[in-house]
Parts: structure tokens; C-alpha cells; sequence
């Protein structure tokens, strides 16, 4: 019997419950292979007792529309840098990639799915490199990858931002006030600028293009003049003023990969109000709800295109491959090239234009 190990890594993200049903239905068609899962990527395999679950049709059965992943995940730490806490107290880390390949081998298991973003990839690559049978699958509400069209998640991410811009502009409208949005989007502001156009924002300030404080108020200002006493302004979360940096947490745990960005539609109000803006404004924070709850139809069915393809690519022995969505196929490019670019927003993209079309200003 040939085995495959099915991992979820980095942050969550709806949709990944359906691949995960797609492999396993996809793999019960053969009738020498079978499914198992790691618990919280890698650390299933690595961790004293192993957490490892068997992945048959019972086992995912319904699980499409479920939000998040029944296999859980973590971004923190991972094969080449284990944490373990020293006498002393203080952290280090320590890389167990071989002997984590060993124990695969000893478990008999002949292929990895990775299903993560482009951290987890890395990882994959890195473990393909050194020998072992791995796919990748790309995941990432961000839709940060330039290896593949889109990603699962990310439409589930901007219809409920949407949703959250269209909830305030009511009430934007009806207090004649300036309502700022944090949405995600650590690098790319491709949420953000998707859920300004959907939702009809005035201004929308991204990671790539950082903003001018006197160009928003110069567009709230002219605005206001022509007798529109409302605005919303949607901002991506890795957005950053003209030499600034992003607003960020201090990360607190140990081996964490990603700062904790958050707090800049704050700084943008407070910004606002000191360049001589005299409207009333308030902040929110869409946050973690962007990633949770139940996947659209459409990230539902990349999600299942995903599974199935990355079973295939495993029957097909097509190691060192993520799958890709390049309309109108779902196809494949090696891992090494997908690690490689990152898929940002640039001035000529399709929708700036449009959103430049509609006047949505950016703060340049
Ligand atoms: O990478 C996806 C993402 O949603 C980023 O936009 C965000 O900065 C990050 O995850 C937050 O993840 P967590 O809070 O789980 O570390």
C-alpha cells in the first residue's frame, strides 16, 4: 500500500478543508494508496507522541464548506527550525529535516501534500531538495503568489470585506463621517484594492504604493467641497507612509516567522486630523474574520480543482511541483519557481486602472 501525508501550514484559510476532501476522494480512487494527516503541519510528525490521523472518505465527509482545517495549523517554527526551550529559560532552534525525512520512511510514506503559502513552500522546496517526495499547494488569502491566477481563500476574504465596506458606508453616510478599514494584506493589497472597488471606497492605501498624508486630505478636502460629507477609505494592513515603515506588534512568541502588522488605520487617522482635517473619523479592524467562517462557492471549487490535481501530480510522480491555476487550467510549476515571485500589485494592473478609472485616489 502506497501512503501520502497531507499537511495544512502557515495561517488558515477557507477552502482548505476542501482540498483536503478533494485528495482523499481523489486517492480512494486507486486502489493502492492511502491518506494520512499530520496535525498542525509538520509538528504531527515531529512531536512526541506523533499526532498523525488516517484521511479516509468517512473521515472528510461534509467537510467542504467547513471554515479553517480539521488537520489545524501553525506558523511558527516548522522542520528546519524546531524550538526547544534551554536550561536558562531562553529559546533556540534546532533543524530536524533529516530526521524527520527518516521517520516519513520508517512510516512508509511515499509522498507529501504541503498545502501552505509561500513560507510553507519554501519549506517544501527545501525538503525536496534534500530527497523527499513533495507537492505543494498554494494557500494564501493574500493571493500573494505570482505562480498561480488566485488563490482559494482569497475571494472568501474580499466578498466578506466587501461586505464590511458596504456596512460602512451606510453608516459613513448617515454621521457625515470618514470611516477607515484595516483590512489584510501584508505585501500585496490585492484584498484591499479588490474590496475598495467592490465596495466603492474613496481611497484605498496599499502596501505597494506608500501613501502621501497631504494627497488624502487634498481628495477628502475636494470631496467635502463638492458637498459629500461621508468618505471610506479602505487600508491594507502592510500599508506605510512615503519613508515610513509598516505599523506593527512586537511578534511575543517564540519562533514566530511574521511580524504582526496591524494598527495603521489608526496612524492614518491620527495622521489625517494633524494635516488640518476637521471631519469626524473612526477606525475599524476587519482582522482574523477575513480568514475564518465558511469558503465561497468559488474558493469551495479552486479548492477541490487544487486536491485533485495534487493527488494527481503525486500518481504522476511529478515531485517538487505546486499546483497552479493558469486560467483556463489547473496545471502545475515547480516548486523553486513558485517560491521565486511574489505576486504584487503594480500601477498598470488591470484593476488599478480601473479603480484609477472610477477615482479612487491612493494616496500618490
Ligand atoms: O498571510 C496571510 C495573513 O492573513 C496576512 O495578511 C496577515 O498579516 C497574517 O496572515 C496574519 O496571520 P496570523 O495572525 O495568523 O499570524
Amino acid at each position: 500500500m502506497n501512503r501520502v501525508l497531507v499537511l495544512t501550514g502557515g495561517g488558515d484559510c477557507p477552502g482548505l478543508n476542501a482540498v483536503i476532501r478533494a485528495i482523499v476522494k481523489r486517492a480512494s480512487q486507486e486502489k493502492d494508496w492511502e491518506v494520512i494527516g499530520s496535525i498542525q503541519a509538520f509538528d504531527g510528525v515531529l512531536s512526541e507522541p506523533m499526532k498523525i490521523v488516517e484521511l479516509d472518505n468517512k473521515a472528510v465527509s461534509g467537510i467542504h464548506f467547513r471554515g479553517g482545517t480539521i488537520l489545524e495549523t501553525t506558523n511558527k517554527g516548522g522542520p528546519f527550525a524546531w524550538p526547544y526551550q534551554n536550561n536558562d529559560g531562553s529559546w533556540s532552534t534546532v533543524d530536524r529535516s533529516d530526521e524527520m525525512i527518516r521517520k516519513l520512511q520508517y512510516m512508509g510514506v511515499n509522498a507529501v501534500i504541503n498545502i501552505g503559502g509561500d513560507g510553507s513552500q519554501r519549506i517544501s522546496q527545501a525538503l525536496f531538495e534534500k530527497g523527499l517526495n513533495v507537492i505543494g499547494v498554494p494557500k494564501t488569502i493574500d493571493n500573494d503568489l505570482a505562480a498561480t491566477d488566485s488563490t482559494f481563500g482569497f475571494q472568501t476574504a474580499v466578498q466578506i470585506a466587501t461586505e464590511a465596506v458596504d456596512k460602512l458606508v451606510t453608516t459613513a453616510a448617515s454621521h457625515n463621517r470618514v470611516f477607515l478599514l484595516e483590512v489584510m494584506g501584508r505585501d500585496a493589497g490585492w484584498i484591499a484594492l479588490n474590496s475598495a472597488v467592490a465596495g466603492g471606497a474613496e481611497i484605498c492605501l496599499l502596501p505597494e504604493f506608500p501613501y502621501e498624508v497631504s494627497k488624502i486630505v487634498e481628495h477628502l478636502d475636494h470631496r467635502f467641497r463638492k458637498g459629500r460629507g461621508f468618505a471610506n477609505i479602505v487600508v491594507a494592513e502592510g500599508a506605510r507612509p512615503k519613508g515610513g515603515s509598516q505599523v506593527s506588534e512586537k511578534a511575543s512568541e517564540f519562533a514566530y516567522e511574521n511580524i504582526r502588522l496591524g494598527g495603521i488605520a489608526n496612524q492614518v487617522m491620527h495622521e489625517i486630523a494633524q494635516a488640518g482635517f476637521m471631519g469626524d473619523m473612526r477606525t475599524t479592524v476587519l482582522g482574523h474574520l477575513q480568514r475564518g467562517g465558511i469558503p465561497s462557492a468559488y474558493d469551495r471549487v479552486l479548492a477541490t480543482q487544487f486536491g485533485v490535481k495534487a493527488m494527481e501530480l503525486v500518481l504522476e510522480k511529478k515531485f517538487g511541483h505546486m499546483v497552479s491555476y493558469r486560467h483556463p487550467y489547473i496545471t502545475s510549476v515547480t516548486l523553486e519557481d513558485a517560491v521565486s515571485k511574489s505576486n504584487l500589485v503594480t500601477w498598470d494592473t488591470a484593476l488599478m486602472k480601473t479603480a484609477r478609472g472610477i477615482g479612487i485616489s491612493f494616496g500618490v
